[in-house]
């Protein structure tokens, strides 16, 4: 998507043709700055670290982390060790896990002085065939969004409410909650987006809210609690959210926070959809409450603060008295009955076991 009129993507190579450039984006929503990735090291960290964060895009960064992993050496051992160091850079989202089996898949069979070259050539793939699935992920999302205008409210805007970062920042380019509204707005369709500001890490606010502005999508940032009232009021017609991982049945894991929009959402009769590419279905895992790890991160993330004051300088502020505990679950998990509907590469499906498996029977089955 466009920056300042230049098109960027959330990772790419480096002109040096080997190293991996991408955006640090715990430096938004008030810098823009770029980072160099030139071992497995540094991919690791910066998925741990969460300058590169999204499932989409966590799995690419680890694909790419694998290829530069390859670069330096092509044995078993490193093949191995690169796995090994990346899989745990975060438990939740499930693309990292897939993207890595991918990479394993494809560089296995082949002599370890090959390894490099292929590995760089899947990594590009994966990329690829995200940004081809959220353009698809777009288009079906659109449709169901020209939907709800048709029967509710012909030519009046239609108000779509988002949680955390499920944007271009969040994949390689389109995101996913995020394609059916640039599609939308891209096709001059009257939308507005009310953008939770997503406590503690603040991707609503930071991310989403930055993406929407540079596209020029109209959006509301609101304190995550709001969401309730608005819907309560008729102000929301639809929520779209991203997901971490969604399992066999239909559960899906979101950022903290998504499935007390889903309890409202179902209290007032408010379509409430997920937007999927494929990869972050786990076919391994069917009670997504019992089975899906939550990560908890650190207290810092709750406990203070960052943002930019008056005189322009990024400060770090302590917002709860020392003292006090504090718990920072990164996730939840909203049931499968509490989705409207799951919007796949492959169109909008039911959430449910029989229809995921009908849609992706090639991985249902693997
Ligand atoms: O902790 P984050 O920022 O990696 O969490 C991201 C989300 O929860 C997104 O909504 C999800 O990954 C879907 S992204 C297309």
């Amino acid at each position: 998507m466009n920056v300042n009129g230049q098109h960027y993507r959330t990772i790419w190579l480096n002109a040096d043709g080997w190293a991996v450039d991408i955006i640090d984006q715990t430096k938004f929503p008030h810098q823009f700055e770029t980072v160099t990735l030139r071992t497995p090291g540094d991919a690791a960290v910066a998925i741990k670290d969460m300058l590169v964060r999204g499932a989409p895009l966590i799995g690419v960064t680890a694909a790419y982390g694998m290829a530069l992993a390859m670069r330096q050496d092509g044995s078993d051992g490193a093949l191995s060790a690169a796995y090994d160091l990346l899989v745990k850079t975060r438990p939740t989202a499930i693309n990292l896990k897939w993207a890595l089996d991918e990479m394993t898949r494809a560089l296995t069979p082949l002599p370890a002085g090959q390894r490099s070259a292929a590995a760089y050539v899947r990594a590009a793939e994966i990329a690829e065939e995200d940004v081809a699935i959220n353009q698809a992920i777009g288009r079906h999302g659109f449709s169901i969004i020209e939907d709800i205008a048709r029967h509710k409210k012909p030519g009046e805007t239609i108000n779509i409410l988002t949680h955390c970062n499920a944007g271009w920042l969040a994949t390689v380019d389109w995101g996913t909650a995020t394609a059916p509204l640039y599609t939308a707005h891209d096709a001059g369709f009257p939308i507005h987006v009310w953008v939770d500001e997503t406590r503690p890490r603040n991707q609503g606010a930071s991310l989403t809210a930055w993406e929407l502005l540079h596209h020029g999508v109209a959006h509301t940032v609101i304190p995550d609690n709001t969401g309730g009232h608005l819907m309560q009021h008729g102000l929301v017609d639809m929520a779209i959210v991203g997901t971490d991982r969604t399992t066999a049945q239909g559960d899906v894991c979101n950022k903290i926070g998504t499935y007390l929009k889903a309890l409202a959402a179902h209290d007032n009769g408010v379509p409430f959809y997920v937007a999927l590419p494929s990869p972050t279905i786990d076919f391994t895992v069917l009670d997504g409450v019992k089975e899906i790890p939550i990560e908890q991160r650190g207290g810092h993330e709750v406990s203070h603060m960052t943002g930019r004051t008056e005189d322009g300088r990024i400060e770090t502020v302590e917002i709860t008295p020392r003292g006090s505990k504090v718990a920072n679950y990164a996730f939840d998990v909203t049931p499968a009955r509490y989705v409207t509907g799951l919007i796949t590469e492959r169109g909008v499906i039911a959430a449910n076991r029989a229809e995921i498996a009908k849609a992706f029977p090639e991985r249902a089955t693997q």
